[in-house]
């Protein structure tokens, strides 16, 4: 009786802590989506930069230990003049010893258009040269809220003159879509 009463106790708190369940309206869904980040890696106008290092090392893409911060602006077509749909902010670590591997904590924020004031979370390795990388999508809010998913990276076009790139990612992503658009603080919480 006493080991009934524990296990029972035991599903009992199992099923109090569950996470409350989205209103009917919710399901999973799959969305895929492709952007193009500019990416400008010199110049007074440069978008990406290296913050720390190995010291004594020089601070390269190849050098294991180099960290880099962006603030690259997102496109939803591959025209670099067009009025950016997001931002890419976040860090790459050349965090392979053989500096074939940046390790990617990424927030793609998006101020304009569907996705506006969603947001989603990048996370994992990156294979820069490899023709294409993926990446994990491991969260996400507003419409991308619960996300998971993954990212391809490839690059687009490189030009060495303006040290300008275009990487083209493209997600596939699973989460629960809100039809709540723009609000960030969530249909189910107000
Ligand atoms: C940098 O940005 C400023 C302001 O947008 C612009 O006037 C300038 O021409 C840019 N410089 C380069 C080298 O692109
Ligand atoms: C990304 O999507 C574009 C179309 O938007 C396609 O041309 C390209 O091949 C895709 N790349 C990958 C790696 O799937």
């Amino acid at each position: 009786m006493v080991l009934i009463s524990k296990l029972s106790l035991t599903l009992l708190l199992a099923l109090a802590i569950t996470i409350p369940p989205l209103s009917q309206s919710k399901e999973l869904k799959e969305t895929y989506m492709s952007f193009y980040v500019n990416d400008y890696s010199a110049g007074p106008n440069s978008t990406v930069a290296a913050i720390a290092g190995i010291p004594g090392k020089q601070w390269t893409v190849t050098q294991f230990g180099t960290i880099y911060i962006t603030d690259d602006p997102i496109m939803d077509n591959p025209d670099p003049n067009s009025a950016p749909i997001g931002r890419s902010l976040g860090t790459y670590v050349t965090s392979a010893l053989d500096g074939l591997i940046l390790h990617v904590s990424i927030s793609v924020v998006f101020t304009a258009k569907e996705y506006m004031g969603s947001t989603l979370e990048l996370q994992g390795a990156y294979k820069h040269f490899e023709r294409r990388s993926e990446i994990s999508v491991v969260s996400g809010t507003g419409q991308f809220r619960f996300a998971r998913g993954y990212a391809t990276f490839e690059t687009y076009s490189w030009d060495p003159n303006t040290a300008h790139a275009i990487f083209l990612w493209n997600f596939t992503v699973l989460h629960y879509h809100s039809s709540n658009t723009n609000n960030m603080c969530g249909d189910h919480w107000v």
